[in-house]
């Protein structure tokens, strides 16, 4: 059973700004789905919808096997959710606001409490956990609502921009926790995020989102492949002559290749030729190269 699925999935807000078009996706259980796209995509929309907080105006989805709309309550035991609008009671602690989340969530009062405690230390906000949550700086409060998510030990995490208030070294603390809960805990993760460098090293798939409508999605080969976006070999040599095939790019000479098999050939056939080779280097691909190069196609086909 797929962790989630949406089947032509939309929503119109007021009946006029269709948020979401025809959305069809299915992530498996366990790993990190990177869910990508401009401002306005419909990330936030799509996160609301399979969590229950929105109807569809279309289409239908459901979460582990549960619907959302007519099973909110099954769906919520299920999954964690952290949303850009998670609120906290302010007037409260760190504490008592995730103890009292966990017994929400159907913790008995004990278990709310040491799950409380572990999430304050994990999430490095042992601290401060007898500070009002009004007293909490943006990132201090954007690790409270993770781990109010995580208290009830869920086994779907929606997260919609969780490191984007972090400073570096939570953001890494974070990551690495969103990866230790997919890969040990066997967590499916459905992350929404704009910090692409991030996503690439937590993904194992993706969907990426223009104005409202699903234009890529697959492992970072299939992203890849239906941006255009090849690996190079780049070389470093301070020959005056053209290298035939090749572009100049800053101070490399680059030609596209299929894969890092062709490299020792092309070495083979400069330094057949007498040019002196420096360096040679395989240039693959980022998740931002894709990213722009594709959603640059998109806006030009526009
Ligand atoms: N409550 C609402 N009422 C009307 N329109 C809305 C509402 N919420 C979102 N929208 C619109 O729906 C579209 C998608 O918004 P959404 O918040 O899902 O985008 P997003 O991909 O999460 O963007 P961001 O990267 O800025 O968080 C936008 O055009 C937005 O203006
Ligand atoms: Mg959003």
């Amino acid at each position: 059973m797929s962790a989630i699925v949406a089947q032509s999935l939309g929503k119109s807000y007021n009946g006029s700004t269709q948020a979401l078009s025809d959305l069809t996706l299915q992530v498996p259980q366990g790993g990190v789905c990177g869910f990508l796209g401009p401002n306005g995509a419909g990330k936030t929309t799509t996160v609301k919808l399979l969590t229950g907080l929105l109807r569809p105006t279309s289409g239908e989805c459901s979460v582990m096997g549960l619907s959302p709309q007519t099973e909110p309550e099954k769906v919520h035991a299920l999954c964690g959710v952290m949303t850009e609008t998670a609120r906290m009671y302010g007037t409260m602690t760190g504490q008592q606001n995730l103890e009292f989340f966990g017994e929400t969530a159907g913790l008995v009062r004990a278990q709310a409490k040491e799950r409380a405690e572990l999430m304050l230390r994990s999430l490095d906000l042992w601290e401060a956990r007898e500070q009002k949550a009004n007293q909490y700086s943006t990132g201090m409060m954007q690790r409270l609502s993770l781990a109010r998510a995580l208290m009830h030990e869920p086994q779907v995490l929606f997260l919609d921009e969780p490191t984007s208030g972090l400073d570096p070294e939570s953001a890494q603390a974070v990551n690495e926790m969103i990866t230790s809960l997919a890969k040990k805990s066997g967590v499916t993760v459905f992350l929404c995020t704009h910090q692409l460098r991030y996503a690439q090293d937590l993904c194992s798939t993706y969907g990426i989102l223009h104005r409202g409508k699903m234009v890529l999605q697959g492992s970072f080969a299939t992203l890849c492949e239906g941006a255009g976006c090849h690996i190079k070999a780049g070389i470093l040599t301070d020959t005056e002559q053209t290298l035939p095939g090749f572009v100049k790019n800053g101070e490399y000479w680059e030609t596209e290749i299929a894969s890092e098999a062709e490299m020792p050939a092309i070495l083979r056939d400069l330094i057949a030729q007498d040019i002196p080779v420096y360096e040679a280097r395989l240039i693959r691909p980022t998740l931002e190269d894709v990213y722009f190069s594709f959603l640059q196609s998109q806006e030009v086909a526009k």
